[in-house]
């Protein structure tokens, strides 16, 4: 695989919910980065799971991932909390990790031309698929502030669900994530802690930056 030089790389780990993806996002917008939201690779392959019970095999799986495109994540389909329960039971799956392994490292080490670099988050993303990025971040917050914002956040999406349901399933994902074999969640001991509990969007970003514009010398 070709890697593309002198680019930015940013890496975040964080169990659900406690506003990684945002920050990912924001971060990406401002120093005009290829965000990839790696979780969504395993929602996607999830929904194959629910969806084509039939054809789900590694080598459909693998035909799958090869033509997968970033704008095929975005499906909204992807967003229930049935497909992110089963994402977290196929992530444990060794060979789904090293099919979709490639595509994340693709994104990371070659973005296209036109991105400054690559921000990357999930759950292994400074301890596997980016160990050398120039900024690693480990974002989390308390279990029932994650379970409260995401319970919100899918009520706005019109989903029907009570808050003892989101906190129990958040509770499962975090078990299942921190505990399991192969790439398991965790802190690597060179990244920076960040705990949102009590911390808006915008100062999150705020010190994000900072940590960023120090490593990157702006
Ligand atoms: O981040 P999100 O909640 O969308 O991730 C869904 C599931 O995918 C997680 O609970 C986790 O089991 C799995 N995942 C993973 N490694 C990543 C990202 C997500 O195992 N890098």
């Amino acid at each position: 695989m070709i890697k593309r030089k002198n680019i930015i790389k940013v890496a975040i780990d964080s169990p659900a919910a406690a506003g990684a993806g945002t920050q990912a996002k924001l971060i990406s917008k401002h120093y005009s980065l290829l965000h990839l939201d790696t979780g969504r690779i395993y929602r996607y392959v999830a929904n194959i799971k629910i969806s084509e019970p039939n054809k789900f095999n590694y080598k459909y799986l693998k035909k799958k991932i090869n033509n997968l495109k970033i704008s095929s994540l975005s499906n909204k389909k992807l967003l229930s909390d049935e497909v992110a329960t089963v994402a977290s039971i196929i992530a444990k799956d060794k060979i789904i990790r090293k099919l979709v392994y490639t595509f994340q490292l693709k994104c990371a080490y070659n973005p296209p031309k036109k991105y400054a670099g690559s921000c990357l988050d999930g759950r292994d993303i400074c301890s596997v698929i980016m160990p050398d990025a120039d900024v690693k971040l480990f974002i989390t917050a308390n279990l029932k502030t994650r379970a409260f914002r995401r319970y919100k956040e899918l009520k706005y999406k019109n989903k029907n669900i009570s808050y003892q349901e989101v906190l129990k399933s958040l509770k499962n994902r975090d078990k299942s994530d921190k505990n399991r074999n192969i790439s398991p969640l965790k802190k690597t001991k060179d990244s920076i802690l960040l705990n949102t509990s009590n911390l808006s969007i915008r100062r999150c970003f705020l010190k994000i930056k900072k940590i960023i514009d120090r490593k990157i010398d702006i």
